[in-house]
């Protein structure tokens, strides 16, 4: 019978972490590392012995895997060559502690692998040339007074490619990719939301190419309500600082902010006024849909359908990219389920005897589409695109 050994094994990681935390207290970095590591050691051993709390244990072991990483790096303490005011008033260790957690949040949580290129977006030309100048600019030898842009706001109706482009960007350059939800940020550690965001860009930095994409920037504006929490406040005047520092002089370090929005009306003029790239991410045309159609079906056989009509349907539908998605997969659905009528009661067959068959699939025909053109309906109406093209035409640009 294996031997129980659960009992010592914590007991082991309470005297580490007791180290580690004493370690920090008296600012003895290379000692605090190694208890981190020996932390997460003991975690992995742990995970070992108690099945049922496995996932657990190993998700804490790379937790403390990260932390002795994190540990005595400081956050560059100076902008523009004054000291930072220091908000408040915790002893040093502890609040180097604090920087640590957030760091090692911030690798943990917000650091996104993209495998997203280019060529997975239909239409949007521009945008995407705006994007590949901006990065190419950026690692090109140049003179000191061209700088490539700091931030470009993305704005326009959901589904239409936001997230998408701000993907590709990192995907193709591979940089690394922080993906930012400022109301998740904001719920999740309210008070210290906008530390947060400078140890974000303190990540970024280091990390190099780096892609920030802030989504719902909106939800930081001070205009849409009086009482805006004082915590979002702070978390928005801490971006905007950030957007404003110093560019970066070596030639190969880019940090590109990519904000979104659907309602740009809400932004305010300090928002704005760092984001002097505005980019409308429109509806797709009828040449951007027949392109979106023919990502959401690669792999099948398409030479029986009449694309441009399809895609004018979509049009005249107001169908977004998210929606030509979805309306690809109903049709996909629609034929497959014909093809093969009694897929349900394969579910009943071992997974390994499944993995030897396959699914019958024929060319996709107009028919599929039209059940599906049924079921999608796209939450947008005429007065809502005139009120972005309005916007568009004052603010963008
Ligand atoms: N231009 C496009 N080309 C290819 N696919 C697209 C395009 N636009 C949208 N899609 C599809 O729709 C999905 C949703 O798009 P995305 O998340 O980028 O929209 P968004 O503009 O960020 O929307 P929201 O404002 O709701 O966040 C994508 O994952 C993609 O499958
Ligand atoms: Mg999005």
């Amino acid at each position: 019978m294996p031997v129980d050994l659960s009992g010592p094994l914590m007991a082991a990681f309470k005297k580490a972490k007791k180290e580690y935390e004493d370690a920090v207290q008296k600012g003895d970095v290379e000692r605090a590392k190694k208890k981190a590591l020996e932390c997460a050691r003991i975690l992995r051993q742990l995970a070992k012995y108690d099945e049922f709390n496995r996932e657990s244990y190993i998700k804490k072991a790379k937790k403390w895997e990260t932390l002795s990483k994190e540990v005595g790096k400081r956050r560059r303490s100076t902008v523009r060559g004054k000291p930072m005011k220091e908000s408040s008033a915790k002893p040093e260790n502890e609040e180097r502690e604090e920087e640590d957690k957030f760091r090692a949040y911030i690798r943990e949580n917000l650091i996104a692998k993209s495998k997203v290129k280019w060529k997975d977006i239909g239409g949007l030309d521009e945008v995407k040339a705006l994007i590949m100048e901006t990065v190419v600019i950026s690692a090109l030898q140049r003179p000191e007074s061209i700088q490539p842009w700091k931030g470009i706001l993305l704005f326009g109706p959901p589904g239409t490619g936001k997230t998408l482009l701000a993907s590709a960007a990192a995907g193709s350059l591979n940089a690394t990719f922080f993906s930012v939800k400022a109301s998740s940020v904001l719920s999740k550690y309210f008070g210290e939301s906008a530390k947060i965001i400078s140890a974000l860009y303190e990540v970024a930095r280091e990390e190099a190419p780096s892609i920030v994409f802030m989504d719902e920037i909106d939800s930081l504006t001070t205009k849409r309500s009086g009482e805006q929490s004082e915590a979002s406040r702070r978390m928005l005047a801490t971006l905007l600082t950030e957007l404003d520092g110093f560019q970066d002089k070596k030639s190969d370090r880019l940090i590109l902010t990519l904000a979104a929005t659907n309602t740009p009306w809400d932004l305010d003029e300090a928002i704005l006024s760092r984001f002097p790239r505005r980019i409308y991410v429109p509806l797709p045309d009828r040449k951007a849909a027949k392109e979106i159609i023919r990502i959401n079906t690669r792999g099948l056989d398409i030479s029986k359908l009449d694309l441009d009509a399809i895609a004018e349907e979509s049009v005249k539908r107001l169908y977004s990219g998210r929606d030509l998605k979805n309306l690809c997969q109903a049709a996909v659905w629609n034929m497959i389920r014909e093809e093969n009528p009694d897929l349900h009661k394969l579910a009943e067959l071992p997974y390994e005897k499944l993995r030897r068959r396959s699914l019958r699939t024929r060319p996709l025909e107009m028919r599929d589409f039209e059940e599906a053109f049924k079921r999608i309906k796209s939450p947008l109406t005429r007065k809502d695109i005139e009120r972005y093209e309005k916007w568009a035409e004052e603010f963008g640009g």
